[in-house]
């Protein structure tokens, strides 16, 4: 897919130097890729997308996970014949890797990173970069000290809907931004999951304020072109957990299951019941983990006021017990307001026959077909003007489209222009993820946390919207 049929572009926009997507072929040979990691994200997205599309132009020549029985699925999965290893260190020295693709648990990325690096591999992570600002300076400080290069991939930049509104306010639609509203919501099912998993705990994931926000404080830092600069925000968990009166250790062989609303039968799964049920008994991980479990010590709950270098500011909400999820952002400017949201079902022609979990079904279905009328709406508001609707059309593909064009630009070899900066180094990733350790400590202490006292990282404006 070709990013280009996605932007409406300027002028100044279509000035912007072309680049080598920086992974691909290399002179007469293919490009070795190593990946750690092999859980869902990694066998699909990096697995079989990859493999699809750019098999004649990249190689896996090893994969690597901490689970050997995982492992050994997701090589049969993949079709692959490279080798396997639990070992990251024996792997990167016998297989010389160019590139190091990191799927694994969040708080775990950082130990991937920094050794591949130190390897002299160039690293391809997944979102968030880490989990805390310690990690985080330690990355910084690898990419610095060894020359190599870090990717951090932010797909939801690549949609078609986010990347109209950065079009819109790089031309100064509404005027300088002055303030944006921002509120996502996530839904009794996909929502609900994050409790089941190893995102519950605090230690694996850095809450939902870093393995979820870190997608929407990048959204906004590349909407505006500017870096948080001091946060404060509020938390709790108020509904799952401890918060319910029944609770088991896994969905299966659940006592409660026929009055558990949120009751999830994994059996029904083959890849799942394969990936994770078949394996459990290699790391004790489980898969379908009771959503009323008293561990849990993540926020379900979550308000962040964020202040940007530049003087935007922002009022930040992450729900997770959404009869629906979407999302909605206004950006408040001197001379007007842009609105625009994803998946309001109440909004713009939606069939509210359909119960919840249809709609939920249908939203998540990587393979729906879009019709020519669906779209995703941005309104544009002029003071003392007519409103105008932007219908921007929707496409296939994961994450709105983000995904195919997101591998695209690592795996293509081909010359691509990159005009709206899509594609995010360790800079990016670091301002994606600081804002919601920031605001992790701030719930801890009651206190405004400012971004510059995290890591060396001084938060800049870019000269667009200053
Ligand atoms: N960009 C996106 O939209 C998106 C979507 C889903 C997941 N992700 C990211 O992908 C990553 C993987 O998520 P997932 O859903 O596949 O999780 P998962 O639990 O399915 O997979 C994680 C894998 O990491 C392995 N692992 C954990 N610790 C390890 C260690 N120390 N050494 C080696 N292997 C280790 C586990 O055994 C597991 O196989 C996460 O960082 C997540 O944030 C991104």
């Amino acid at each position: 897919m070709n990013r280009r049929t996605f932007l409406k572009t300027s002028a100044g926009i279509l000035a912007a130097a072309p680049f080598a997507s920086s992974f691909a072929a290399a002179a007469g040979r293919k490009r070795r890729f190593a990946l750690v990691g092999t859980g869902v994200r990694g066998l699909s997205m990096w697995g079989k997308s990859v493999l699809k599309t750019y098999a004649d132009r990249i190689e896996y020549v090893g994969l690597c996970d901490a689970n050997p029985g995982r492992l050994e699925y997701a090589r049969k999965y993949l079709g692959l014949s490279c080798p396997v290893f639990t070992d990251f260190d024996k792997m990167l020295k016998q297989t010389r890797p160019d590139v190091v693709i990191v799927t694994t648990v969040d708080s775990t990325h950082h130990e991937f990173i920094i050794r591949g690096l130190e390897h002299g591999c160039d690293i391809v992570t997944e979102k968030p970069m880490t989990t805390d600002e310690t990690k985080c300076q330690a990355i910084l400080d690898a990419e610095k000290r060894t020359g190599r290069k870090v990717t951090v991939t932010f797909n939801y930049r690549y949609g078609a809907h986010p990347t109209r509104l950065k079009e819109l306010l790089r031309e100064k639609a509404v005027g300088k931004i002055t303030s944006v509203d921002f509120h996502w919501y996530l839904n009794c099912h996909h929502g609900t999951d994050y409790f089941r998993r190893w995102h519950r705990l605090r230690g694996k994931g850095g809450t939902l304020l870093v393995h979820k926000a870190t997608h929407h404080f990048d959204l906004v830092n590349w909407w505006l072109d500017a870096e948080p600069e001091e946060v404060f925000a509020y938390g709790g968990l108020d509904f799952y957990g401890r918060n319910h009166s029944f609770r088991h250790t896994t969905c299966r062989g659940c006592p409660h299951k026929d009055k558990c609303r949120f009751f999830w039968d994994i059996t029904k799964s083959k890849h799942m019941m394969d990936l994770y049920v078949a394996n459990e008994q290699h790391d004790g991980y489980q898969r379908d983990g009771c959503v009323w479990k008293e561990d849990i010590d993540i926020f379900d709950k979550m308000a962040v006021q964020v202040k940007f270098a530049g003087g935007v500011q922002m009022s930040y909400s992450l729900t997770t017990y959404s009869p629906y999820e979407g999302w909605r952002i206004a950006f408040n400017g001197t001379n007007g307001r842009l609105e625009a949201w994803q998946d309001v079902p109440w909004d713009l022609g939606f069939d509210t026959s359909i119960t919840q979990d249809a709609h939920h079904a249908k939203q998540f279905d990587q393979n729906r077909k879009t019709k020519k009328a669906d779209f995703d709406p941005i309104i544009v508001m002029k003071n003392f003007e007519k409103h105008e609707l932007i219908k921007v059309p929707r496409t296939g593909g994961g994450h709105g489209g983000g995904d195919p064009i997101l591998l695209a630009d690592i795996f293509s070899g081909e010359k691509r222009t990159d005009p709206l900066g899509y594609m995010a180094g360790t800079r990016d990733g670091a301002m994606s993820i600081l804002p919601g350790i920031a605001a992790r400590t701030s719930i801890d202490t009651g206190k405004p946390i400012r971004i510059a006292d995290l890591t060396t990282l001084k938060p800049v404006c870019k000269p667009i919207h200053s």
